[in-house]
């Protein structure tokens, strides 16, 4: 009886301790409120378990424990008792199947194909994703972006792959998340209902940059994201992240290209690199302040295009992003190697 007492008010006061917090980020999702509420039944049922085991364990301790010449007593011998046994079995496994019905059927409503739905081809590597937006009807062109653009209300299925490690995508709003894997293409739906800004971060350690593989989406109205795919059609080339730099007044190279080094590209320039002359202090690659010292034109232009062609000393391969020549615009390109030249020379 106390124990049952106890166990009740614990609880209780569990119970509504796990509500009050808010344990998730903004709903930006369909998916996201099932999903939160799936966590909240699972809690509600879970709390009274874990409380029920340690009130009987912590009652059992207090209550039988070993007084001072009770060294050498011992309980009465037990061989089994089955109706308890029955019940500590039957009772759980009734627990699990309900909540396991419950999973199944919210996972199915969440997973389910919706009219009107559109394909984002979703490709991590190391350490960037790429969004492509497949061809839209006939005549349309397909759009590659480093920024994930959704329209509000239109349900989306993301189509993961991965060029090189096992990366993850996941929208942390959207609460939806799953492993990009090479040679597989993996899946999930979602229908995003809040516009704003949000964090694509990748979920799966893949490497030295992996901190640094974080993106943005933006879920916008679909006139805005319209016109932002007529836009990106439009635009000569592969299209360049969220509208390339702007142009200073005055219309200097290398400091357009100073602007591409901290803000523009992505992951920037800054997020990995130390360099003195743009204020950035990352680690993750080396300086280049010291081994761009010195070094031509051609020579940094190589370095950003591809990475690997030459590896600065005490770095392995695969560090940086080899694709910064398809997220970047040419224009931005040519304003980051006449940046970085103009260091190099100091
Ligand atoms: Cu990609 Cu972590």
């Amino acid at each position: 009886m106390q124990m049952l007492v106890l166990g009740v008010i614990a609880s209780a006061v569990g119970i509504a301790l796990a509500l009050t917090i808010n344990w998730f980020p903004t709903q930006a999702s369909t998916q996201a409120a099932d999903i939160d509420h799936l966590f909240n039944v699972l809690l509600v049922v879970s709390i009274p378990v874990f409380v029920g085991v340690e009130v009987v364990v912590l009652f059992c301790v207090w209550k039988f424990r070993m007084r001072p010449g009770e060294e050498l007593k011992d309980g009465v011998p037990i061989h089994g008792n089955t109706r308890v046994e029955v019940v500590w079995t039957a009772v759980p496994a009734m627990l699990l199947v309900g909540l396991c019905t419950y999973a199944y059927v919210v996972l199915h409503r969440i997973e389910k194909p919706l009219p009107n739905s559109m394909v984002v081809n979703v490709t991590g590597e190391q350490f960037a994703w790429t969004f492509e937006y497949p061809a839209q009807g006939a005549g349309g062109k397909a759009v590659t972006s480093d920024v994930l653009y959704l329209p509000k209300d239109r349900p989306v299925q993301f189509r993961v792959r991965s060029a090189d490690v096992i990366h993850d995508f996941w929208v942390p709003d959207f609460r939806m998340k799953i492993d990009a894997v090479p040679g597989l293409t993996t899946k999930y739906r979602v229908t995003p209902t809040r516009l704003g800004r949000y964090a694509v971060v990748c979920a799966e350690l893949c490497g030295l940059g992996h901190a640094a593989m974080r993106q943005n989406a933006y879920v916008v109205t679909p006139v805005a994201f319209k016109t932002w795919m007529a836009k990106q059609a439009g635009a000569a080339g592969p299209a360049p992240a969220g509208g390339g730099a702007k142009t200073p007044a005055g219309g200097d190279l290398a400091a357009r290209g100073r602007q591409v080094f901290t803000q523009s590209a992505s992951p920037t320039c800054g997020a990995c690199h130390t360099l003195a002359d743009a204020g950035t202090t990352a680690t993750t690659g080396p300086n280049l302040g010291q081994v761009l010292k010195g070094k031509n034109a051609a020579f940094i232009r190589q370095s950003i295009l591809q990475p690997n062609a030459q590896i600065a000393k005490g770095y392995g391969p695969n560090i940086m992003p080899p694709n910064f020549g398809s997220t970047l615009s040419k224009q931005d390109i040519d304003a980051l190697v006449a940046y970085l030249e103009k260091v190099a020379a100091k």
